[in-house]
């Protein structure tokens, strides 16, 4: 090397490894394994990885072998003509739709909760140009045929966007579509030429659950994405199936977008790790999450969206206490757990120990949230007893009833444990 190619090669070289990376990432797992913020956060294994660096080592824009073995494969379990990898579950939603909308103007009927709608950029007008109309479903729980029967668009008044496709979610919120519903809406949709298709993120949590095989619930519809990165516990990437015809133009978007990948083998052998050996242990994470339902009904919680599958969205209110308490309180303990606002997620890689430890937190809590209602209650009484004017704000009594009562509200309250 001459000594111009020597300094540029310092400038640019780069030893990305910390100096305890090894300790780091045992760090990381642990964080990772008391976590209820998402299953996105779930992290390779040594033996995954072990796998994954076993794959062939093509270049997927010219067809990657093992990359191909993997789409086949999803095809395959889809009961699909075809399938494509894809980086992200986000990107496989919006070339799933830009793929099938072809002539505008024209809408897409989806959930007003679904990720198509919520959390994704608003990428379906701005890849393609569509209007979304969003849909309450009126149980609370799962678009009904009804429900998306009242906003679908057609005939060829000018003033409207007719409706080219309706795109369900399974599991939404982590609660399960039930399938004849999905059977009975793509049933509609079809004979009135909408294409459907489903953002199956999670779908693998419905097969485990309710032990139906993934192409009985592909199959109403037209497309489909499916993720590895979620509950899985793959690092990277979904997969989008259809028809051969779909997927070779989505193929194309999929360029245009700036998605096709080179060395991908690496990712499909993660996946297919994933599939063989992670896919088993989601009945196990329903288990979990069923667990902490339970935990949080016994303190007197409200279940907001119960746990189906792997989350569940809960409201701590009616025991007097707030999500920011728990958050910080949990964040403080010796082994912190991670938990955001109402969803609480479970996956593969988390610790029996954490729910306990979440449970633990709340009913501390609650405890402590009802030792101060009752020291405020005091206070207030002695207030009265003092003045002589207040009456009890709880109980309703006047202050004069409430000083001869036989109950000794005036007694001294316990002393705060610290
Ligand atoms: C239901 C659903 N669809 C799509 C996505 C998007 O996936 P990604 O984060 O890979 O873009 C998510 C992400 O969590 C999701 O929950």
């Amino acid at each position: 090397m001459d000594n111009k190619l020597e300094d540029i090669a310092a400038q640019i070289k780069f030893d990305i490894l910390t100096p305890t990376q090894d300790v780091d990432n045992e760090k990381l797992i642990e964080e990772v394994s008391r976590s209820f913020i998402s299953d996105t956060i779930t992290v390779p294994t040594k033996e995954m990885y072990a796998y994954a660096v076993r794959t062939s080592v093509g270049d997927d824009v010219y067809h990657e072998p093992s990359m191909l073995a993997l789409e086949a494969h999803m095809a395959k379990i889809a009961g699909k003509e075809a399938a494509m990898f894809i980086p992200s579950g986000t990107m496989s939603n919006q070339l799933a739709l830009r793929t099938h909308l072809q002539q505008p103007p024209y809408s897409v009927i989806c959930d007003v909760r679904g990720h198509i709608n919520k959390y994704e950029a608003g990428g379906t007008s701005f890849h393609s140009g569509a209007h979304l109309i969003c849909v309450n479903p009126s149980n609370g729980h799962h678009l009904t045929l009804e429900d998306i029967q009242d906003y679908v668009v057609e005939g060829s008044d000018i003033h409207t966007s007719p409706t080219r496709v309706i795109s369900l979610e399974n599991t939404l919120n982590g609660t399960i579509m039930p399938q004849h519903e999905a059977v009975a809406i793509c049933n509609y949709a079809h004979q009135l030429d909408i294409r459907t298709h489903l953002d199956g993120a999670r779908l693998w949590h419905v097969a485990a659950e309710t032990r139906t095989p993934m192409h009985e619930l592909c199959a109403p519809f037209d497309s489909v994405s499916l993720c590895f990165s979620k509950g899985l516990g793959a690092p990277v990437g979904s997969c989008l199936v259809g028809s051969k015809q779909f997927i070779a133009k989505a193929r194309w978007f999929r360029k245009l977008f700036g998605g096709g990948m080179r060395q991908t083998g690496i990712l499909a052998g993660a996946a297919a790790y994933a599939l063989t050996y992670n896919f088993p242990q989601l009945p196990y994470v329903h288990t979990l999450t069923k667990e902490l339902e339970d935990g949080l009904v016994e303190l007197g919680a409200k279940i907001i969206s119960p746990a189906e599958t792997c989350m569940l969205f809960y409201d701590p209110a009616p025991i007097g206490v707030t999500y920011q308490e728990i958050a910080h309180r949990a964040s403080e303990l010796a082994r912190p757990i991670a938990v955001g606002g109402s969803r609480l997620v479970v996956h593969i890689q988390t610790s029996p120990e954490a729910i306990a430890d979440l449970l633990g937190v709340i009913r501390t809590l609650k405890e402590e949230k009802a030792r101060e209602g009752v020291n405020r209650l005091v206070d207030t009484m002695n207030g009265v007893r003092l003045n002589g004017t207040n009456g009890c704000p709880n109980c309703g009594k006047g202050a004069k009833q409430l000083a001869s009562s036989s109950f000794n509200i005036y007694a001294k309250p316990p002393k705060k444990s610290a």
